[in-house]
């Protein structure tokens, strides 16, 4: 392994700056040259890169967002758009590569492995934690503890008004933001993409609360099947017209911010094992960390979907919460 290439594609996710600085310096350790390419999939396309050394990545370990900025490049849909990227690779002479982000980064990793030889490991950078194969994603714990922090705020005001607030957050095919954001803040409910007709337990479910229960707050995953927090606080005021209802939408804000200890740590233990797993020979397989120990998972399965919620952390989540 002489020369690698990095990128970070998809959505920003705070730690994938953390996971940067260690590929890099990982890389240096080893005396392998680092080059990044500029707006994911896009920069590799264009031949768009910057050279990576040691300094190149001082005083990022702590920032949001990422470096090598990214994007969601249509182009890598398309033959001509791989078979370009797959040029680049081969004009800068690389052995090895390392994708940061989520699963249509490593879906597009797939595509890209069938146009070059170059080995390819991947990072797992999302916000969702929808990726089998890790506990935690890079990105979700910071994601998770801005999702608290909102909420400890929205149930001040919620108490002093005795009001319903329904907040929702992102994950588009994904609950694992709702789930655990609604355990730590003591949320009343959650509506969760992998749970059907949860609008409808909802509705039920707000008749038995307490007379004197003053504030309530309902987490609603973005990619819940209910269409969102205003369709929610809509249905929730037809059928409980003498609760007052407010409605937030946290949106991006989830996606900025400093990483937390827990992020740097984590991207930084990705970071250096993606390094040695292609100086290992290894190859389409995505780092992640299960029970405190370090897995690689192809990207086949990787991108699998989950479908399934842990049903007891639900229950708790209700027994909690009632
Ligand atoms: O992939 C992470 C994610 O945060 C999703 O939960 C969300 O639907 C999506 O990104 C939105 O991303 P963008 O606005 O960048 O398209």
């Amino acid at each position: 392994m002489k020369k690698i290439g990095i990128l970070t594609s998809g959505g920003d996710s705070p730690g994938m700056n953390a996971c940067i600085r260690s590929v890099v310096r990982t890389a240096c350790y080893f005396n392998i040259q680092c080059i990044g390419f500029i707006r994911g999939y896009d920069g590799l396309i264009d031949n768009q890169y910057i050279e990576l050394n040691r300094r190149a990545v001082s005083g990022i370990i702590h920032r949001g967002g990422t470096i090598l900025k990214t994007a969601r490049s249509e182009r890598f849909r398309t033959i001509e758009g791989l078979k370009q990227a797959a040029n680049t690779i081969a004009l800068h002479q690389l052995d090895g590569f390392v994708i940061i982000g989520g699963d249509g980064s490593f879906k597009g990793a797939i595509e890209l492995a069938q146009h070059t030889s170059v080995k390819i490991v991947g990072c797992p950078g999302t916000i969702d934690n929808d990726l089998i194969g890790t506990d935690f994603t890079i990105g979700y714990d910071t994601a998770i503890n801005t999702v608290v922090e909102a909420v400890d705020k929205l149930r001040d005001t919620a108490e002093s008004h005795d009001r319903i607030f329904v907040v929702e957050v992102m994950g588009r095919d994904a609950g694992l933001i709702a789930l655990r954001s609604a355990i730590a803040s003591g949320a009343e409910a959650i509506l969760v993409p992998e749970i059907k007709n949860d609008l409808d337990t909802l509705i039920k479910k707000i008749s038995s609360w307490r007379k004197d229960k003053s504030s309530k707050i309902i987490i609603v995953a973005e990619g819940d099947e209910s269409g969102g927090a205003y369709k929610v606080a809509e249905i929730v005021k037809q059928h409980h017209p003498l609760h007052d209802v407010r409605v937030t939408v946290l949106g991006h804000i989830q996606r900025g911010g400093n990483p937390t200890c827990m992020e740097r740590v984590n991207a930084s233990i990705m970071g250096y094992h993606a390094v040695k797993a292609l100086m290992e020979g290894k190859h389409q397989v995505m780092v992640g960390i299960i029970d405190k120990k370090v897995h690689y998972t192809p990207f086949e399965k990787a991108t699998k979907h989950i479908q399934e919620i842990n049903p007891e952390l639900l229950q708790m989540l209700e027994i909690l919460s009632s």
